[in-house]
């Protein structure tokens, strides 16, 4: 099959479950994944608090203007999630400005590349702190609240939904990114333990393991038509995701349509998973 039509290919139209009125945090919501999860959640009627770094303030304006230009409500929230005053102010604004909160996407990753024998521990220290501390610090903020709150039936058969935004590297060890992959397979334990520990209550915790997704964390990897070719090596599907397929992903998970759905680790990743190098070896 051709990868150059595989990489302008359409990925499908999707009815967007209802999320009305209900009110969601996605962190890292300026670019890649989370800029498309928060723009879906808005078209599926969520009120959306898109969370931004300091940097990032004109691009997080550019995404509320999008969801309000579509007829959605969003407010832009600044918050480092490694930082847990911050985390803090974050859910303090947006429960002030909305009364709760009902789901939360923590998204907000990073990565910070080196050969192990190079990578320094400040390195280590900010990819562990964003991707993993900041998913606790933000679904231990996100799980109070919903704890206090309750069970609302109007809006949802659930007292909150928190979605993890982890990785195929959950599972697949990756050389030259020991502190991205030690991060996800932390997310692993964290969102499974967390879903254990809050199912009694009817709070779901589920997450997203996205494969290669066209998006600029890996620009490198799908840029020029030789290293698409080589991604695909890595593809069964032969196609890059889009960061639309994890947005139908995230806007399931959220929604009823999942409510008998806690503690999964949702592949979306075009058969990255299925070790293709056995398709012809072993
Ligand atoms: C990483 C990407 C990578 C993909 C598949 C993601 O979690 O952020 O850089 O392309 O995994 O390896």
């Amino acid at each position: 099959m051709n990868n150059k039509v595989c990489a302008t290919a359409k990925v499908p139209q999707f009815n967007f479950p209802d999320l009305k009125n209900q009110r969601v945090i996605v962190t890292g919501a300026t670019s890649g994944i989370g800029r498309a999860c928060a723009i879906a959640f808005g078209e599926a009627g969520a009120r959306v608090a898109v969370d931004h770094t300091a940097d990032s303030k004109d691009d997080a304006a550019v995404v509320v203007s999008e969801i309000e230009a579509a007829g959605g409500t969003a407010l832009a929230v600044l918050c480092d999630v490694s930082d847990e005053n911050q985390v803090e102010r974050m859910f303090a604004k947006v429960v002030a400005e909305w009364d709760s909160i009902d789901i939360l996407l923590a998204n907000a990753g990073l990565q910070q590349d080196a050969a192990l024998v190079d990578m320094t521990l400040d390195q280590w220290n900010t990819v562990i702190s964003v991707n993993l501390t900041g998913q606790f610090l933000c679904a231990r903020a996100a799980a109070r609240e919903f704890l206090q709150r309750g069970i609302d039936p109007a809006i949802s058969q659930a007292a909150g939904k928190i979605i993890c935004m982890s990785s195929v590297h959950e599972i697949i060890p990756w050389a030259g990114h020991v502190n991205y992959a030690a991060s996800k397979g932390g997310i692993d334990m964290l969102s499974k333990s967390m879903a254990q520990e809050l199912a009694p209550h009817h709070i779901r915790v589920n997450s997203i393991c996205p494969g290669a997704i066209r998006t600029p964390i890996n620009t490198a990897a799908w840029k020029t038509s030789e290293a698409y070719e080589e991604l695909m090596k890595l593809v069964p599907y032969n196609r890059i995701g889009e960061p639309s397929d994890i947005a139908r992903a995230a806007l399931w998970l959220a929604s009823d349509q999942s409510d008998y759905v806690t503690g999964i680790s949702l592949f979306v990743d075009g058969g990255m998973t299925l070790f293709p190098g056995f398709a012809s070896g072993g």
